[in-house]
């Protein structure tokens, strides 16, 4: 009797250590199993309770049974703070301080002059104008026999033509310009005679694209650049329809005040043909570097197709009348954005390039 007492007593003492320093729910749970499982000790003791004589059982069972009791109860307990604890825990290290600033995702964006050709895309789509593009790697044909520009004729010095090479001279050291005549275009021009043979009127096209000129690079010339061609071709387009429409386009871009004037000008796949003017938006027209202190700037050429190109590209110049205009994006950017060196434009320097985020 007095041993299963003392037992008892050394059980729940045990039982108190342990828990106290258990740090762990599976600790608690393995001192339940060793204490109140099928063959654990408190469940020892009741067992031989039978063996006791029969007026020591009811009291040494009483015992028993408060000892197991109060072990369970100080388990839950033990388990409930483990869990408290580990919840307290959690929530402080997992704190998410939904007031602290974002981190800033670095998100990329259009190189300005694609800005400036995506704005003149949305803006001529107004105008029910489509996109029709052309190979940048052309034939002379294109560039310039279909364009009213004959082999001899002097208007070829206009452009200084990047051809390429005969296969073979550049390695034989004797470098000539390819006997099929594959040059780069020099100007957006020759997609007119692909879109006449490509499409039925009414056309109303425009080509943006890259163009190639052998150059003398300096703060206005660069080898390579843009230009967005546009071609109409119905059977009633006048000169009138040109001017008004490109006066628009230059309001969409520059603002309502910007000021705007035609003159005279010349190409061989024109007639007539005309040069396109902003006022000046450096010093607002009165004459600076910027506009070589004319107080206006030239942003595209155009006029009515000439009825040999016409012809050219399958038309009948006695039914159908059309109009083009190439325009330089990258001028109209610098103009803008008051950039002063067209060369930015193909640096790949990012201190120039992220000024101009407006184009996501
Ligand atoms: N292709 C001409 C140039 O590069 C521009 C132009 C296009 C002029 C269409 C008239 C009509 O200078």
């Amino acid at each position: 009797m007095t041993d299963l007492r003392s037992e008892l007593d050394t059980i729940q003492r045990e039982a108190e250590e342990r828990l106290a320093t258990a740090g762990t729910a599976a600790e608690v749970e393995q001192l339940r199993h060793e204490l109140l499982g099928r063959s654990g000790r408190v469940t020892a003791v009741l067992k031989r309770l039978g063996s006791l004589p029969p007026d020591e059982r009811p009291a040494l069972g009483q015992a028993a049974n408060e000892v197991r009791g109060r072990i369970d109860a100080a388990i839950g307990a033990r388990l409930d703070a483990l869990r408290a604890n580990d919840l307290d825990r959690r929530l402080a290290e997992e704190t998410l301080d939904v007031s602290a600033p974002g981190r800033p995702v670095p998100v990329g964006h259009l190189h300005p002059v694609l800005t400036t050709m995506r704005d003149l895309r949305e803006i001529f789509h107004a105008f029910g104008f489509e996109v029709f593009e052309g190979p940048e790697i052309e034939t002379e044909e294109y560039n310039f026999e279909l364009l009213n520009i004959p082999p001899d004729h002097p208007a070829r010095d206009l452009w200084d033509t990047l051809y390429v090479a005969e296969p073979g001279s550049v390695e034989a050291g004797a470098p000539r310009p390819a006997e099929d005549g594959t040059i780069l275009r020099t100007h957006t021009s020759p997609t007119q005679l692909r879109a006449m043979f490509a499409l039925a009127p009414p056309i109303r096209v425009i080509t943006p694209g890259r163009c190639f000129r052998y150059e003398a690079v300096d703060a206005s010339h660069a080898f390579e650049f843009f230009q967005v061609e546009g071609l109409v071709v119905d059977r009633d387009t006048s000169l009138a329809d040109l001017k008004g429409m490109l006066e628009e386009v230059a309001r969409a871009l520059y603002g309502r005040d910007v000021r705007t004037r035609f003159r005279p000008g010349y190409y061989p796949f024109t007639e007539p043909s005309v040069a396109f003017d902003i006022g000046c938006l450096v010093c607002g027209g009165q004459g600076c570097a910027a506009c070589k202190r004319t107080g206006w700037m030239t942003i595209l050429g155009a006029g009515m197709v000439h009825p040999e190109v016409l012809r050219a590209g399958g038309f009948d110049p006695d039914h159908y009348q059309g109009y083009a205009f190439g325009m330089g994006p990258d001028r109209m950017t610098m103009l803008r954005h008051g950039i002063s060196d067209i060369r930015l434009f193909f640096s790949a320097d990012l201190r120039f390039v992220t000024q101009f985020t407006e184009g996501r």
